[in-house]
């Protein structure tokens, strides 16, 4: 068989993705795969139907590759294609969808409000309306754009002046803005492959927030893993994850990110179908953890797109 791998895309996380795809390229090749890399930035996916590929490994991050929209595209070729659904992928993509599907399973996640370019526009927030979001929200907020990815768009407020510039800066990345409650760490993420989950780990930034810079630039970020959990805590944090998952139609592989507060409990942030792969990222470290080397891990993927 023929495999491409589609890597880089139109999304804001294009540079990750570059370097995910490449990461998997490479494994697949020294697997002896018949993989080729595709970047649907500049190339028709229609071309993978006329050059036979018959697999497709998607390491596209963010919006047009991990929200459903290639995967109904793909479908549409009758190519199979790693990872999650098309259902799936539109809802993990989606932080506020996300929620509202945890909350109604009992699943527990951070209180948050929700806030949209057009209710703003059609009635501008006045500095009480600030001041009123963060007494609900306990006096700190981190506030996102619903559909990014690496935490793009984000920002910790717990002013008005700056819950303010929080959300206009998110507003450059989506028009719907997530508003939640900040949930002192440390973060944890729980990685997904097949039906289990791989060990946890923590994860520790300078900042003390584990953003973009800290994740892919950061030569001082720590990782732990395992996480120093204990049997109870890991056995829990990992159930969490899996039902979390699952809630949201996730397929074969993906990390579920999980905040715990200093009182010790789990709070939901988000769940990833395509999770990144690159140098720094943790699904490879988790899947060391388990014994898997990247190579295997990148083959175990794969596997699950055969019959
Ligand atoms: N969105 C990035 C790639 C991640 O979750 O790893
Ligand atoms: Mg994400």
């Amino acid at each position: 068989g023929k495999v491409a791998v589609l890597l880089g895309g139109m999304s804001a996380e294009r540079e990750v993705s570059l370097a995910s795809g490449q990461a998997i390229l490479k494994a697949l090749q020294d697997k002896g795969v018949n993989a080729h890399p595709f970047d649907p930035k500049f190339r028709s996916i229609c071309e993978l139907n006329s050059e036979g590929f018959d697999r497709v490994f998607i390491a596209l991050h963010g919006r047009g590759g991990e929200d459903g929209s290639i995967q109904g595209a793909l479908e549409q070729f009758n190519l199979p294609y790693t990872g999650t659904g098309i259902t799936g992928s539109v809802l993990a993509m989606d932080k506020v969808l996300s929620k509202l599907i945890w909350h109604a399973r009992g699943l527990n996640t951070a209180a948050y409000l929700v806030v949209s370019q057009s209710d703003l526009i059609n009635k501008p927030y006045k500095t009480q309306d600030y001041l009123d979001i963060l007494e609900e929200l306990g006096g700190k907020v981190m506030v996102k754009p619903s559909l990014e990815g690496s935490s793009l768009g984000m920002t910790k407020a717990s002013s008005a002046e700056e819950l303010e510039k929080a959300i206009e800066h998110a507003l450059t990345f989506d028009k719907n803005i997530l508003i939640e409650q900040f949930i002192e760490g440390p973060e944890y993420t729980v990685s997904i492959l097949g039906q289990r989950a791989l060990p946890s780990i923590s994860m520790k930034s300078a900042s003390g927030f584990y953003d973009y810079e800290a994740k892919y630039h950061s030569n001082t970020t720590e990782y732990f893993c395992p996480s120093g959990l204990n049997e109870n805590d890991e056995n829990e944090v990992q159930k969490l994850a899996i039902e979390a998952f699952e809630a949201l139609n996730g397929e074969a592989w993906g990390r579920v990110d999980i905040m715990r507060s200093p009182e010790g409990i789990f709070y939901l942030l988000e769940s990833n179908t395509v999770p990144g792969m690159t140098n720094t990222s943790l699904v490879p470290k988790a899947a060391k953890q388990a014994g898997l080397s990247f190579a295997d891990l990148v083959m175990a993927i794969l596997s699950q797109t055969l019959p």
